[in-house]
């Protein structure tokens, strides 16, 4: 088990080992049964915890929103906006005034760029910066993705087929980071991973070589297809999202919608699950687009974990909150 978190970032899953990933999935172990036992779990008193949201959400605010409280601390919620980073404050002057009055601080900025801009943050940052989404990866979601894996697998992985495939999901173009994510964590905890979307949804190059990297690290498998019914067929997991082409269009939101309005067809249904192996799961880390990503009969059928998982975030985002923050020292 590894010990020595406090004051660690988490902005990438490669930031960590799997040996600090065990350990974080260890303490998620504890914090869920002490939830579901309602015993108390006051282990961050007084301890606060800013969330800098860019963009909306539902499950990663109220994950670590309602985490914190149950951990004995209290969140902040703050937007540009309401902060003076719309002024035109800079990554640095935020963050050296933030890390004086409270212990941790979350981001989400999905916009171009927004890693490097939370990388900025953390280097100047006392407290530990966790990324709740960028425009690269999207971190608190895989671990409970792999957590809800481990949980309905009984924690035997190794071989099982991991499928991440893109969707037809035409109103918005969506950013990479859930795949990138997924792509480089799985192989790493002995998934064989299988990456579908059609021609021109790539993800970046330095990602796929990662995913290949952890792969042959880790003694797993990692593909890619074009092919929907090919990539589910004898899948053990289903994990289906879109994305935009960002590689072929950059940010040109028109030519990106248009590109995956030409790409119809890329759902989940039951025709599809039937292709799965008999005790699949069907994932994705929501908002998912019904009836366009996957049928309401999937969604809400036997295969589907989708709430199981939702409510992982919490769990493992305690977790992670637990372990890196608390009396955190000066990591300059
Ligand atoms: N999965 C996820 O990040 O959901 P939200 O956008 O609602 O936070």
């Amino acid at each position: 088990m590894q010990t020595g978190l406090k004051g660690k970032h988490f902005l990438c899953e490669q930031d960590w080992t799997n040996e600090e990933l065990e350990t974080l999935m260890l303490v998620t172990d504890e914090l869920k049964k002490r939830y579901l036992l309602d015993l108390d779990t006051d282990w961050l008193h007084n301890k606060s915890l800013f969330m800098l949201f860019f963009e909306e959400s539902t499950r990663t605010r109220n994950a670590f929103e309602c985490g914190i409280t149950q951990l004995g601390g209290h969140a902040n919620y703050l937007t540009p906006k309401a902060t003076q980073i719309d002024h035109g404050e800079t990554p640095k002057d935020t963050i050296e005034v933030l890390s004086r009055m409270g212990h941790a601080i979350g981001v989400r900025n999905s916009f171009v760029d927004g890693h490097k801009w939370m990388r900025e943050l953390a280097k100047y940052s006392n407290i530990p910066v966790y990324n709740m989404q960028c425009d690269l990866w999207h971190p608190t979601q895989s671990i409970a993705d792999l957590y809800t894996i481990r949980e309905k697998f009984h924690n035997e992985l190794k071989g099982r087929k991991f499928v991440i495939s893109w969707t037809s999901a035409g109103n918005y173009m969506r950013p990479l980071s859930m795949a990138q994510s997924l792509v480089t964590l799985m192989p790493r905890f002995g998934l064989d991973v299988t990456l579908a979307h059609p021609k021109g949804f790539e993800l970046m190059p330095d990602v796929l070589k990662v995913a290949r990297e952890n792969a042959e690290a880790y003694g797993s498998k990692f593909e890619i297809v074009n092919d929907m019914d090919e990539a589910c067929t004898d899948a053990d997991i289903i994990y289906a999202k879109g994305w935009g082409p960002i590689m072929t269009v950059g940010d040109d939101e028109k030519r990106g919608v248009e590109m995956i309005n030409q790409n119809p067809g890329w759902i989940v249904n039951r025709e599809r699950i039937e292709l799965s192996k008999k005790h699949s799961i069907y994932m994705h880390c929501m908002p998912a687009d019904r009836d366009i990503e996957v049928t309401s009969e999937v969604m809400d059928g036997p295969h589907s974990v989708l709430y199981d998982e939702a409510e992982n975030r919490m769990h493992t985002i305690k977790a992670l909150m637990a372990l890196t923050m608390g009396n955190v020292t000066a990591r300059r």
